[in-house]
């Protein structure tokens, strides 16, 4: 199935208009490209769930906090616009910078709280960046669900919260991370990986996990669970940017103790550095609920 393209706001709005007005539901994939199997389940989950299929291709420049990540972000529109039509969309918008950001902005749209510890505090200015495109994205393609992926677990809480707070008629979908067969999360940077990075990569991922088996084995507490865990990251090559627990809602550090028989879910997640390449990920940790003593 062919997909149109069309790199203009009125184009988008020209396409979708008719659609809305039949009463048709929009399932939109924002995406900055580089497109891979996780964008492509992104994408068939949203053909799964609605009528029509909008992915935008942008590169955003407000939401890169190193000047160098942002020049070498991976461009490659033709084989992103085969991944789009094969996975089932129906447009793709692929605007440029000056299309996007005309002028001098003086419009912003920041979350707070959420944004103020993990990649908010170790990237500043970027999740300011990511939501002002994402609101107006949802402005131009007017979504009745969007997609995002759950390994960008700070951005799906905060995007969540903008729409909330926005009063934005769209419906969130979370959609699970895809991983490489070794658990690495598939990302559009693990490209830049050496070999013998690549090889160590999955390193995060096992952290995570040790600290997931951990919390359901019965830890009680969480510095010990995470200085445990956190031996999988102690490796050459690999700088940690944080590795921790967090509230799941409202992305506070989570430390000491775990109140027994707890109900509410942790995030385990971490960031680290292999050479130039950041990369990230998570894993929900659920207590195992002890025999009552009684
Ligand atoms: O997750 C991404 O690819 C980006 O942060 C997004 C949501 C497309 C905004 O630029």
């Amino acid at each position: 199935m062919s997909a149109a393209f069309t790199g203009t706001i009125q184009g988008a709005r020209d396409f979708l208009g008719p659609h809305r007005t039949a009463g048709r539901t929009i399932g939109f994939v924002p995406t900055m490209g580089a497109l891979h199997a996780g964008h492509r389940r992104l994408i068939e989950t949203a053909r799964a769930q609605s009528d029509v299929v909008a992915v935008s291709i942008f590169v955003n420049p407000l939401q890169f906090d190193r000047a160098a990540d942002f020049e070498r972000y991976a461009r490659q529109i033709p084989a992103d616009l085969a991944v789009c039509e094969d996975a089932g969309a129906d447009l793709v918008f692929a605007p440029s910078a000056a299309e996007m950001y005309p002028g001098q902005a003086q419009t912003f749209v920041e979350v707070i709280g959420l944004t103020d510890h993990f990649c908010g505090a170790s990237r500043p200015g970027h999740f300011r960046g990511v939501t002002t495109v994402v609101a107006k994205l949802f402005g131009i393609i007017g979504p009745t669900l969007a997609f995002f992926g759950e390994k960008d677990a700070q951005q799906l809480a905060i995007v969540k919260r903008m729409t909330r707070d926005l009063n934005f008629p769209i419906t969130m979908v979370p959609v699970p991370t895809v991983r490489e067969p070794d658990g690495l999360a598939l990302s559009s940077r693990n490209v830049r990986l050496t070999a013998e990075e690549r090889r160590v990569a999955p390193c995060l991922y096992r952290a995570l996990t040790r600290a997931h088996d951990l919390i359901q084995s019965g830890a009680v507490d969480c510095d010990e669970v995470i200085q445990a865990a956190a031996f999988e990251l102690d490796r050459p090559g690999v700088r940690v940017e944080y590795f921790a627990f967090a509230d799941p809602e409202t992305f506070e550090p989570v430390a000491g103790p775990i109140a027994p028989n707890s109900e509410k879910p942790l995030l385990a997640l971490g960031a680290i550095w292999l050479g130039e390449t950041r990369l990230i990920d998570n894993r929900l940790c659920r207590f195992r609920k002890l025999p009552s003593s009684a």
